[in-house]
């Protein structure tokens, strides 16, 4: 049976998510737990989503809008681009699958930066596709005119992630623009991802509808699974010239976005004031808990998501212990960056836990 699976699975390893908290809990006997390993936000949901998540909860006899009409609407709307050039998925991974099973023949190739979000090299794969790994610079910039050389006649797109995941920083608005044009000349497509985009405030910061307004080979990501707080209704978008769009459209799976999401989805985007709030009170938090573990002594990456990446020599060991104790955070080894820990910016009395117990873990242990 070995043989069966398709031959290019090989080079690729499954997908490793954060721990759920019920796993920690059962495993160390805790009775409770924090999860800050997968960059959600944990603040409560607005009444409005609420209420419409209850509605549609009483219509799941039905089959969702496979159209979800409403609410590329409500997106186009909100982005200023037309219904037709907005595509919606399961999540932003599956909106990844379907993206690339609509680009990507076998022997097709795609140039990816890293280290970054492991899903855009297994959606790849997953659609015959093979990649090619450019590694970021040392302070994680990209490095364009690699980017640029490592693409070849069969390469269909770059993908990068902005702000990146788990490096936490932004790629600059001339950089952006560069490698854009660059890949425009030669018609290959720029997919930017930008999960953590509502976060930004830097005006450093070039936002991807803005570059999508000017190019023509450019493809943006987003999700609600982030800011938005409806990861568990797996609700993800793109912005994508109309052609791609188009051919998105015939490989999709007819009801992978359901009804209950589409429903939040639409509420959600219509309570900007809370989204604000969302950011205000993360970045305050992010802000803190950044100061506290600089005043510890440990390298904290600078960051412009709701994450942080902190960099330590016995980063395996840390990460363990503080499972231990009921501190759920990243290992940056699952993220293709040994030596690190990545950690998500929570409740206020989550981010206490972890820097307490995180110094506690570091005097045991050293950095
Ligand atoms: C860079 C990046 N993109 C997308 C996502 C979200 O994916 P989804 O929309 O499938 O929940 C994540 C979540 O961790 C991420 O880090």
């Amino acid at each position: 049976m070995d043989e069966l699976p398709r031959s290019y699975l090989r080079w690729v390893n499954q997908y490793r998510p954060g721990k759920p908290v019920d796993e920690i809990k059962r495993i160390y006997g805790l009775s409770d737990a924090v999860r800050l390993c997968s960059n959600e936000n944990p603040w409560p949901l607005p009444e409005e989503v609420i209420q419409a998540i209850l509605k549609a909860s009483g219509e799941v006899q039905r089959y969702p809008d496979p159209e979800a009409y409403l609410l590329k609407r409500a997106l186009s709307k909100h982005l200023g681009v037309s219904p037709a050039e907005v595509v919606v998925g399961g999540g932003t991974e599956g909106v990844l699958c379907t993206l690339f099973q609509a680009l990507v023949e076998v022997g097709d190739r795609v140039v990816i930066p890293q280290p970054t979000y492991p899903v855009y090299a297994l959606s790849v794969a997953a659609a015959g596709g093979e990649c090619d790994f450019v590694p970021l610079l040392e302070d994680f910039s990209l490095p364009i005119d690699r980017i640029v050389s490592n693409c070849g006649e069969r390469t269909k797109a770059v993908v990068i992630c902005n702000p990146n995941n788990p490096t936490g920083n932004i790629v600059e608005r001339q950089d952006l623009l560069n490698l854009a044009v660059r890949l425009e000349e030669r018609k290959t497509l720029l997919v930017v991802d930008e999960a953590y985009a509502e976060y930004v405030s830097d005006p450093r910061y070039l936002c991807g509808v803005e570059l999508f307004r000017q190019l023509s080979n450019v493809v943006i990501l987003r999700t609600f699974s982030k800011i938005y707080g409806l990861a568990g209704l797996r609700i993800g978008y793109a912005i994508a010239p109309k052609p791609i769009a188009e051919a998105f459209g015939k490989v999709r799976r007819v009801f992978s976005v359901n009804a209950i999401g589409q429903a939040a989805a639409i509420a959600a985007l219509g309570c900007q004031d809370h989204i604000s709030s969302i950011r205000d009170r993360t970045i305050l938090e992010r802000d803190r808990m950044h100061r506290v573990l600089c005043n510890m002594g440990v390298r904290v990456h600078n960051t412009h998501a709701n994450f942080l990446l902190i960099s330590l020599t016995r980063a395996n060991d840390v990460y363990e212990a503080l499972l231990a104790k009921g501190v759920i955070v990243r290992n940056g080894e699952d993220l293709g960056l040994e030596g690190t820990i990545r950690v998500t910016v929570g409740l206020p009395e989550e981010n206490d836990r972890f820097l307490k117990e995180f110094d506690r873990v570091l005097r045991r242990l050293g950095g």
